[in-house]
């Protein structure tokens, strides 16, 4: 929370993001008893629990809420399923549909996960930063319109372009609804919220401002309007050189930065403000030098400035958790050997 006021810290604090996930055996323990992976996200026992899990292990200096992106979607009544080895799918939803949608009842959809966001508050050590988030507009419609992911959003992109009213009415609406999520997650307990955009890398330039900037600057005027001490961590996940202007167009507290930012360039976004990243997630997976390297890199170019030191996308299930707990060690200066 210094952090993101604008403080630098030394050592940065630290979270990873997906860091409640299939790499670690308690999360898949749980996971197995849970029933399927929305039972998961709805069961505020086992959400907390898993939630718990890597802070126990790992002693991050923030826990994010055990959630995902798509129970919007699913709280529209989109049919989500998570089935073994497809990922997300829902049906696909056409301009008729999107102008059929209805925020009645979203909110009370959500209530389990304002109660899992409450249980953690009460169970988290004090020092724990507690995250909320919620998907961006664009990336949330990329699912809702293709009904999957896909690697290079190519139907939501199409759909844009033939039907450009339904889809920026599809944006603002979700852009609404994800602002009223966003506030019941900071009254039910949550410190700072986190806005995943990680389909904005294949927007094109005017896209970018329409698709990716306009929303989540809603989102982030929406939530402040009604909790004026809100942070907010913004994240469009391969932006690019896009980065330049996101925090001050969204009004964004802290930007997220992929791997693929370069260093010198994360410099310059630091000068700001804070950031956040950008650690390859392969270089956990390796483990090593290819870990120390990049942990140092990284600390070195950013950590004398507002640094949250995290991955540059969600940890992978391949990653050991032997290589976190090096992470986490050489961060915190007590260069840890991966080897
Ligand atoms: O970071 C955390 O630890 C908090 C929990 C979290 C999850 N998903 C848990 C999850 C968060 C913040 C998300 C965000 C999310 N979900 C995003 C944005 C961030 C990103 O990673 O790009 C997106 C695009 C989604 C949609 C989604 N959910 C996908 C593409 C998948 C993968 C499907 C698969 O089978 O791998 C999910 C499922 C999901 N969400 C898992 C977890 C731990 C794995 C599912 C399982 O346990 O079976």
């Amino acid at each position: 929370m210094k952090v993101l006021d604008g403080e630098t810290l030394s050592p940065p604090p630290l979270w990873l993001m997906r860091q409640a996930g299939r790499y670690l055996p308690e999360y898949r323990a749980t996971r197995a008893k849970a029933g399927s992976f929305l039972d998961l996200c709805y069961s505020p026992e086992f959400a907390t629990e898993v939630t718990l899990q890597p802070i126990r292990r790992y002693g991050f200096d923030a826990a994010i809420l055990f959630s995902d992106i798509l129970v919007i979607p699913d709280a529209l009544k989109r049919d989500v399923r998570f089935t073994e080895g497809h990922g997300p799918q829902m049906t696909p939803i056409d301009a008729d549909g999107i102008h059929a949608l209805k925020p009645d009842g979203v909110i009370s959809h959500l209530a389990p996960v304002f109660e899992t966001v409450r249980n953690l508050r009460r169970e988290l050590p004090e020092k724990t930063t507690l995250l909320g988030f919620c998907g961006a507009p664009w990336t949330v419609a990329t699912y809702m319109i293709a009904g999957h992911g896909t690697p290079d959003q190519a139907p939501a992109r199409l759909f844009a372009y033939r039907h450009r009213e339904a889809f920026e009415y599809l944006l603002a609406f979700l852009a609404e609804v994800s602002a009223d999520y966003l506030v019941e997650q900071i009254d039910a307990g949550a410190d700072a919220v986190q806005i995943f955009d990680s389909w904005a890398g294949v927007l094109g330039e005017a896209e970018f401002e329409a698709f990716a900037i306009a929303p989540v600057r809603r989102i982030i005027q929406s939530v402040k309007a009604r909790r004026p001490q809100a942070k907010i961590i913004a994240f469009a996940k391969g932006a690019g050189y896009q980065l330049k202007s996101y925090r001050q167009k969204t009004g964004a507290d802290a930007i997220g930065l992929d791997w693929s930012v370069p260093l010198a360039f994360a410099t310059e976004l630091q000068k700001d403000g804070p950031v956040q990243g950008n650690l390859d997630p392969m270089r956990v997976v390796a483990g090593g030098k290819a870990l120390e390297d990049g942990i140092d890199a990284i600390l070195q170019a950013l950590g004398n400035g507002p640094l949250i030191f995290n991955l540059g996308h969600g940890i992978t299930p391949q990653a050991d958790p032997e290589h976190v707990t090096a992470l986490v060690a050489r961060v915190r200066g007590r260069q840890g050997s991966s080897a």
